[in-house]
């Protein structure tokens, strides 16, 4: 069997009550894992998790095979190569869109103008970031996330904030990248077409204080 792109053994993680407490998770090397929950269930701290942003209290994290330790801000660049991850809230430097998406990766621009086109974000790429509607801000942001072509790619709730028509696109966008590497996304609600691979479903009614 091919070595999962990242495996979470046995985590838990509590700010003042547990979000999660024992939790184990494999995540292939393609294919889609759809985190959902209610408001505060920890998606975004389980997602977090996942990219090494944040350390879990207990278990064990591998990467690519291998054991992480505590990650420290300047070695983080090291585990990014393996990892993209696109923000709840957009998180957008207050640049124009094209310089947003020029930092500098391994990102072939075709890749890049591909991804404008299908988001309909091309003829926004002159336009700074701050001036764009909360619907542009996500769609920049999944394309800074998508065009990186790394081994494992976490979307914390890529549907927020977009019309059913955008919502559309980018489940199709989802669905095509866990064809070809790991996805992890989440959502509040229940979403018929990332429900075909692994759902973590999370829950605070047991939990909630
Ligand atoms: N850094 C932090 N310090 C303390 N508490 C935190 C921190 N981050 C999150 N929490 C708390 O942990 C709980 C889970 O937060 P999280 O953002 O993971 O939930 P979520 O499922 O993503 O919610 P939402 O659907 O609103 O995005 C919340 O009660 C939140 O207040
Ligand atoms: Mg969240």
């Amino acid at each position: 069997m091919p070595v999962p792109v990242e495996e979470v053994i046995d985590i838990s993680k509590q700010y003042k009550s547990p979000l999660f407490t024992h939790l184990s998770l494999r995540i292939p090397s393609r294919g889609l894992i759809f985190v959902h929950g209610p408001n505060g269930s920890g998606k975004s701290t389980l997602l977090r998790i996942l990219a090494l942003m944040e350390p879990p209290d207990s278990g064990e994290i591998l990467l690519m095979g291998r054991r992480v330790g505590r990650v420290r801000v300047r070695d983080y660049h090291i585990y990014s190569q393996f990892i993209s991850y696109s923000f709840q809230e957009p998180k957008l430097l207050p640049l124009s869109v094209e310089e947003n998406l020029s930092i500098p990766t391994k990102v072939s621009y075709k890749r890049r103008d591909e991804l404008l086109e299908r988001l309909d974000l091309s003829p926004l790429l002159k336009k700074k970031a701050s001036k764009l509607s909360g619907g542009e801000k996500k769609r920049a942001d999944i394309t800074r996330a998508v065009m990186r072509e790394t081994p494992l790619l976490i979307m914390d709730e890529p549907l927020a904030f977009l019309d059913p028509e955008y919502r559309g696109l980018v489940k199709e966008l989802v669905l095509e990248e866990a064809g070809r590497r790991a996805v992890v996304v989440s959502a509040t609600e229940p979403v018929r077409e990332f429900e075909e691979g692994a759902v973590v479903e999370l829950n605070t009614s047991d939990l909630r204080r």
